[in-house]
């Protein structure tokens, strides 16, 4: 077993979330806003960062020192470490937390140099440097104090969030409708892997997954990254073709080789016959209203939105299979006197077979009037009364 530290975006609840419900054994400890440690064996920790949507950085921890060393000590020890790495080594060291070191990186440099070897370095905060991080392959060290264990960790970069490759399926898909509000992927990503990860803790196998307001196909491309066969299906017949051309794009993009069908359908009225099986996980964004919707209007609005995602919860159950996942967001306005959500369907969908497995989780972002309540729910075919 190894130590690792794991640094999550800006949706912390969120990528906490889905890396809990995809590695279950790796319990995590919280160490700052974004930063989190635990343990594992190291294959199991250099494979996450492809799997997981809400990850910025994987940091393994390669020494612990007593709280007391020293500056100087320190910066001995940084400087071995990237020489037993390179003869010339292009790195940044940043600190998170409390307690923090003055040793800067100009510091490293010039021991460095007194050993009679060359080295660049480059200075930035640990969450914004990915990009640069991933392009250059530098050596990025992150120092914590460990105070209640009088302990200083230096870790080392094990992986970054490949983001070249999250905007090209972001941007470079043949189908796009901004106007209609599409997924990130990163945010469709993990709820792929919170729906499966928490099918697995309690199935074995393959399971299906159907987006049933599928737009663009989002969420479909992301399952595909993890090898699963998907259905998708939208009211909008335009959506259908372009969810069908982004799905071959994707397949020849990356080389995947999954099972995959589009078709026009009304979310509420789900016909079983399209299906060629029956589905392990739904995961969707539906219609969340208008984006920009006004005040005055928001009452009719989410009494709209409210029938009709009961309507389709009701319609889902004729094609989900016992023990499913729902992962699916629900729209949410704060205003400043009265909020507005669909919450109170919560307790309705029980009656239903829909119970909530965790507490929602917001998404929301910068600037949005609509923002996006995650709900995950656990389908159960006895308990559903109609
Ligand atoms: C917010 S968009 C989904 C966007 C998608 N997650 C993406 O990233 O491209 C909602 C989609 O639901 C579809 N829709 C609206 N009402 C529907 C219904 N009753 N049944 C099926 N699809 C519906 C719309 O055509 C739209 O494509």
């Amino acid at each position: 077993m190894s130590k690792f530290l794991i640094l999550f975006g800006n949706t912390t609840l969120l990528s906490k979330l889905e890396f809990e419900s995809s590695y279950p054994n790796c319990l995590l400890h919280q160490l700052d806003e974004h930063l989190f440690l635990f343990e594992a064996e190291p294959e199991l920790a250099y494979g996450m960062m492809a799997v997981l949507g809400g990850t910025v950085k994987l940091f393994e921890i390669v020494k612990e020192f007593d709280n007391k060393i020293t500056d100087k000590e320190l910066i001995e020890e940084i400087v071995l470490l990237l020489l037993n790495q390179s003869n010339e080594p292009y790195f940044n060291l940043s600190q998170i937390g409390k307690g923090q070191r003055s040793v800067s990186n100009a510091d490293i440099k010039d021991l460095i140099k007194e050993n009679g070897k060359k080295a660049r370095y480059f200075s930035s905060n640990p969450s914004e440097s990915a990009l640069l991080s991933h392009k250059s392959k530098a050596t990025e060290l992150l120092t914590y104090n460990l105070m209640d264990e009088d302990k200083l960790l230096l870790a080392q970069i094990k992986g970054v969030q490949d983001i070249d490759d999250w905007t090209n399926r972001d941007r470079a898909k043949p189908y796009a409708d901004r106007k209609k509000g599409m997924l990130p992927p990163k945010v469709a990503r993990m709820m792929v892997n919170i729906a499966l990860g928490q099918w697995q803790q309690k199935n074995e196998g393959k399971p299906v997954l159907y987006d049933p307001f599928c737009g663009t196909g989002t969420v479909l491309l992301e399952a595909g990254m993890r090898n699963l066969d998907v259905h998708g299906s939208d009211i909008d017949q335009q959506a259908v073709f372009g969810t069908r051309d982004n799905l071959e794009w994707f397949k020849k993009e990356y080389n995947i080789n999954i099972a995959s069908k589009a078709f026009y359908m009304d979310a509420s009225h789900v016909n079983k016959e399209e299906f060629d099986t029956k589905i392990d996980l739904l995961v969707t964004e539906p219609f969340l209203g208008k984006q920009t919707p006004r005040d005055q209007e928001l009452a009719n609005v989410f009494k709209g939105l409210e029938k009709m995602y009961l309507g389709s919860f009701k319609s889902f159950s004729s094609v989900l299979n016992d023990g499913a996942i729902v992962a699916i967001v629900f729209p949410k306005v704060q205003l400043a006197k009265r909020t507005y959500s669909l919450e109170a369907l919560i307790d309705k969908l029980k009656a239903k077979g829909y119970n909530l497995l965790v507490e929602p989780v917001l998404y929301a972002r910068e600037g949005a009037r609509v923002i996006r309540q995650i709900c995950i729910f656990t389908y159960s075919q006895k308990q559903n009364n109609t």
